[in-house]
């Protein structure tokens, strides 16, 4: 008998399933976290673009209930989460800096997007999409960080994502692009990490 081999994308997700995680996103995050080491014991972070809940849950774990996790997305979390995590039901970009301040007077630790936007199918499109969503992320991490804060964002591959690449660079100390092993091979999906929010420089 011969044994079809799963798609990777049917692995993680089954992987999730078998987890207790909402989506297999959640692996991509464990495997940028373990690398970069972007979430800490106590740690305050932004996820945008939060919903079924998976980067909700395993933050909320790894930051432990001295952290606090704020989520926003516009489709309820319907997972449940401890009392350390907030969930925003709006849309990033109709959301003020300041109505999410509040959870974080003295700044966030970590503005983490894997927001995506509804595929269309037609790939500059769903690029561009993604690149601003994945550009408002950044704005909402310039005025929400902390110095020396982290910012990681999910963004299509494409012919818009220098200039914003370029952008992040002059953000913070360290700048680097990952692709996880979970996210799938044919995907064009990558991950912006900044490390070391500061000024701007030139
Ligand atoms: C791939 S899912 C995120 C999965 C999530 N990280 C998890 O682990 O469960 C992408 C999410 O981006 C959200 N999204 C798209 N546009 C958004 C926007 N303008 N503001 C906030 N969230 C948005 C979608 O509603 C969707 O839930």
């Amino acid at each position: 008998m011969t044994v079809e081999p799963i798609s990777q994308r049917r692995f993680f997700f089954r992987q999730a399933k078998k987890d207790g995680f909402a989506a297999r996103s959640v692996y991509k995050l464990e495997e940028i976290n373990q690398r970069d080491r972007l979430i800490r014991k106590g740690s305050i972070i932004l996820d945008l673009g939060c919903a079924p809940g998976s980067w909700l849950q395993y933050a909320a774990k790894q930051v432990g209930p001295n952290g606090r996790i704020v989520g926003v997305d516009p489709t309820p979390v319907t997972v449940s989460l401890p009392s350390h995590v907030h969930v925003i039901q709006g849309d990033m970009y109709a959301l003020h800096p300041d109505e999410i301040r509040k959870w974080a007077p003295d700044g966030f630790h970590l503005v983490m997007s894997d927001a995506a936007p509804k595929t269309t199918g037609i790939p500059f499109a769903d690029h561009a999409r993604s690149v601003e969503l994945a550009r408002r992320s950044l704005e909402l991490a310039i005025a929400l960080l902390r110095p020396g804060g982290s910012w990681l964002a999910k963004v299509f591959q494409g012919e818009d994502l220098p200039p914003l690449r370029d952008e992040a660079r002059k953000r913070f100390r360290k700048f680097m692009e990952r692709k996880p092993k979970s996210s799938r091979d044919r995907s064009v999906e990558v991950f912006l990490v900044g490390i070391g929010f500061g000024r701007p420089t030139e």
